[in-house]
């Protein structure tokens, strides 16, 4: 397994904000993904726009979508105005999973043509075929087949459990750059049972990401305990750290990227401002043996993602 030390990178230096990145296997050589960047789920064009704008006038590079998120448009715009040259900031998108390969494609052109953009430089399967093996495969290959012409610089999934992440390898002619996945404090020790753990996509080459960082989407009190609860403000307090700063830090020290949600300055400042602390061995374990808050309960099929895999088996959350 690669170290993240030695798989970081300062990017951007002339933007004045050191943002380390993580290196993707893409379908030339390698792709360095920052690794904070803003997450637009749940956001409408409006609102994703001013999001992303705010955050790339603090520093941020990566802007993280999806086609089900409806906010291309707004992402695209926000784009546009930061001034920004095109190798300057990553967007990541994602298209539906369970699309045939000609309804892959056409999804996959629209979102280009909604972001305004030639390309992007990493694009998922957000989750995989509910029909099984041969429609994930048929997906995952008329995404390589767009990839190829250029129009990401790396490809990967999100949702897929181990199963349906070997399916994909089994088949994929260019690496599998990424999973991601809900993953926050409190999962550390449930990653077995979910089966798209952190170890065997990395024993892949596939890096491992996390959405839902700091369990927003969950229902309360969930939603705060990794801002505001006992043991993330605690440990922070040794570090002059917020209680987000430690959910976040514990992530990104382990090497998993993240795109934590807000558009509050003050918060998008604070969750970028990871990488001047180390959190202690000692706090690192207390943080991964939290049993709460755990994975999204909201849906049966989203809070246990992986803990079934049966054919059929219809993945909700977006
Ligand atoms: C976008 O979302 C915001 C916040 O929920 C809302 O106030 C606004 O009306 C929405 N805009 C559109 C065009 O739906
Ligand atoms: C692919 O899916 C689209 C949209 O559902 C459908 O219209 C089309 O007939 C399908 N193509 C094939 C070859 O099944
Ligand atoms: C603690 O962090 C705050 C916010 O980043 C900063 O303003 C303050 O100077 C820090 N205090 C110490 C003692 O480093």
């Amino acid at each position: 397994m690669t170290l993240f030390a030695a798989t970081t990178a300062l990017l951007f230096a002339a933007a004045g904000a050191h943002l380390p990145t993580r290196s993707l296997r893409g379908l030339s050589g390698d792709v360095l993904l920052p690794m904070v960047g803003i997450g637009t789920w749940q956001y409408n064009s409006t609102v994703a726009e001013a999001a992303v704008s705010t955050a790339f006038g603090l520093g941020y590079r990566h802007a993280d979508t999806a086609v089900v998120y409806k906010n291309h448009l707004g992402v695209g715009a926000a784009l546009r105005k930061s001034g920004l040259s095109r190798d300057q900031y990553f967007v990541t998108s994602k298209v539906p999973g369970g699309l045939n390969a000609s309804a892959t494609r056409a999804a996959l052109d629209q979102a280009l043509v909604d972001l305004g953009l030639d390309h992007v430089d990493l694009m998922l399967v957000h989750w995989p075929a509910p029909d099984g093996k041969a429609a994930v495969q048929e997906q995952w290959l008329a995404l390589e087949r767009w990839a190829k012409l250029g129009k990401a610089r790396a490809v990967g999934v999100s949702h897929h459990c181990k199963t349906q992440l070997d399916w994909v390898l089994e088949v994929a002619t260019v690496p599998v750059a990424l999973n991601q996945n809900q993953y926050h404090i409190g999962m550390a020790l449930d990653m077995q049972p979910r089966l798209h753990d952190k170890a065997y996509c990395e024993s892949k080459g596939v890096v491992y990401m996390s959405y839902s960082s700091l369990c927003g989407p969950c229902p309360a009190p969930d939603n705060m305990e990794l801002v505001t609860g006992n043991l993330v403000t605690s440990i922070g307090k040794k570090y002059n750290k917020t209680g987000a700063q430690v959910s976040l830090r514990w992530l990104v020290q382990q090497g998993i990227p993240v795109i934590p949600k807000t558009g509050n300055p003050t918060h998008l400042q604070e969750n970028f401002d990871l990488f001047d602390f180390e959190l202690s061995g000692k706090d690192m374990k207390a943080l991964s043996r939290a049993v709460t808050p755990a994975g999204t309960p909201q849906n049966p099929d989203d809070a246990q993602d992986c803990a079934f895999e049966q054919p059929g088996l219809h993945f909700v959350h977006v």
